[in-house]
């Protein structure tokens, strides 16, 4: 068999399994086999690229692939789960630029005057959406990573100023397939550049996981864009996997939080929060108790709600809780996981989080069900969640949570929540819940707390 075919089956393999791997990557239980299957798919495609007739200049591709594994590994081994959103937004932004530079590069090694129209328009749809994907990534890691304010950043004008430059990349873009010139391509790879910026600026605090979903789909796109660029088939395949599914997971983040993408991309919301102890509405009291009468109330329950939330990430109580819900299984309670899609700070984050403590899956329900079971439910345990819980989300259509669809904890007999201070979760809004009479705060670190509560579940 010719080599070429020999590739063409390779890559064929190597697609399967990142479909595979993206099928196994939709569930909790499959994810870990999802993920080797698309890393072997990976290795294979790119030990058998090796061999493309024509390849030359082994050596520095080896020398670059060497970097980038030595640089790689480390962040993916010690990269804290509550960092994963701007690991995810560096990597993406890397992926965006190199997506750009392959495309451009194609462009300055041809004879652009000799390139059909559909080609030109191949390479500038690579190097534009490359180049924004590259620039927004690398702001919203900043942005995340706190080397720049987390709020969304304003000025006058602001929206007219982005659409010249818009429109001024279209004229670049048109001008480039009529006069096909260096100066021109390059220009508009600044352009997009600039572009990618300032359509991040304005997008704040907790739309930014969204806004990397999204550019995690123009990656995709600018990927697919090369693949045409380079004949690659497996580049293609690839590239349109990742902008699909990077669309599909952006419109589930903003159902989940109860919001139009436009509303997330345009409308300048999300705030940090930069609150105090204090921060509880002033002159109104919260119910507090001890671990101990919490331990009571959970040990001669029937039914018991755990609602994590980011605060759980935070305190890293993922094993603790896991050995309350053991310990309280073990006296006949029967005790179940509440998941927010949006609970925590990225997709499937408290998915994940669960799975390091090898919660049982069937365990966790979702929100629908879990909403079905707050009414018979004794005690809903938050530890560490807040907006998600929050009743302004169904009845304060001014607050900007209003519309987010929330677990209906409010439902159960009693509510308990674990964390620290009066400080409000990361909307920035009080939370009227904490007021109520069925609601019960038990002040502390997660993990404290718990601890404190596994000690005196075991002497109950
Ligand atoms: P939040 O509303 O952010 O509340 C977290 C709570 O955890 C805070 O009230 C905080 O109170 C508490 N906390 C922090 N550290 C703690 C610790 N060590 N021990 C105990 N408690 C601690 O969290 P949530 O309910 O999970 O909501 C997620 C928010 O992020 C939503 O607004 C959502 O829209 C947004 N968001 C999520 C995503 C995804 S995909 N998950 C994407 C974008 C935006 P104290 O400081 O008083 O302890």
């Amino acid at each position: 068999m010719k080599t070429e075919t020999v590739l063409r089956i390779v890559d064929l393999f190597a697609a399967i399994c990142f479909i595979l791997a993206l099928k196994g990557l939709s569930n909790p239980k499959g994810a870990r086999r999802g993920n080797i299957i698309g890393a072997f798919g990976m290795a294979v495609a790119i030990g058998f690229n090796f061999a493309t007739p024509g390849l030359h200049r082994f050596a520095i591709i080896l020398i670059a692939m060497a970097i980038g594994t030595a640089i790689g590994v480390p962040i993916a081994r010690y990269v804290k789960m509550t960092a994963v959103p701007q690991m995810v937004a560096g990597f993406n932004g890397v992926g965006g630029g190199a997506a750009a530079l392959v495309a451009m590069s194609d462009f300055l090694q041809s004879h652009p005057q000799q390139l059909a129209v559909y080609q030109i328009i191949e390479v500038l749809f690579g190097v534009i959406v490359g180049s924004v994907s590259f620039s927004g990534s690398i702001i919203a890691f900043a942005k995340l990573q706190e080397l720049m304010t987390g709020r969304p950043i304003t000025y006058p004008g602001q929206k007219v100023i982005n659409g010249t430059v818009f429109a001024a990349i279209i004229a670049g873009g048109a001008w480039v397939c009529v006069a096909p010139h260096t100066g021109v391509i390059v220009g508009v790879a600044v352009l997009s550049l600039v572009f990618g910026a300032a359509f991040v600026l304005p997008i704040g605090g907790a739309d930014v996981p969204v806004l990397i979903s999204l550019l995690n789909s123009f990656t995709g796109l600018a990927v697919a864009a090369s693949g045409f660029v380079l004949h690659s088939v497996l580049l293609v395949v690839a590239g349109t996997l990742v902008g699909a599914s990077g669309t599909l997971l952006t419109r589930m983040m903003s159902q989940a939080m109860g919001r139009s993408l436009a509303n997330i991309l345009f409308s300048a919301f999300g705030s940090v929060v930069v609150a105090t102890e204090e921060s509880g509405v002033e002159g109104r009291t919260v119910k507090s108790a001890s671990a101990e009468d919490v331990a009571i109330l959970l040990a001669y329950s029937r039914k018991v709600a755990i609602v994590p939330g980011y605060g759980l990430a935070v305190a890293q109580a993922q094993h603790v809780v896991r050995e309350l819900a053991d310990l309280l299984e073990a006296r006949g309670v029967e005790v179940f996981y509440a998941i927010h899609p949006v609970a925590g700070r990225m997709p499937g984050h408290m998915n994940v989080l669960l799975a390091e403590a090898n919660v049982p899956y069937d365990q966790l329900l979702e929100m629908e069900q879990a909403n079905a079971a707050f009414p018979t439910t004794d005690v809903a345990l938050v530890i560490g969640a807040n907006d998600v819980v929050n009743p302004a989300a169904k009845s304060s259509p001014g607050s900007p949570i209003y519309g987010m669809p929330i677990l209906n904890v409010d439902e159960a007999k009693n509510v308990i929540f674990l964390k620290r201070s009066m400080r409000p979760g990361f909307a920035g809004i009080e939370n009227e819940l904490m007021y109520q009479d069925a609601t019960t705060l038990l002040f502390g670190d997660a993990k404290d707390s718990l601890t404190q509560l596994v000690a005196a579940v075991k002497n109950t």
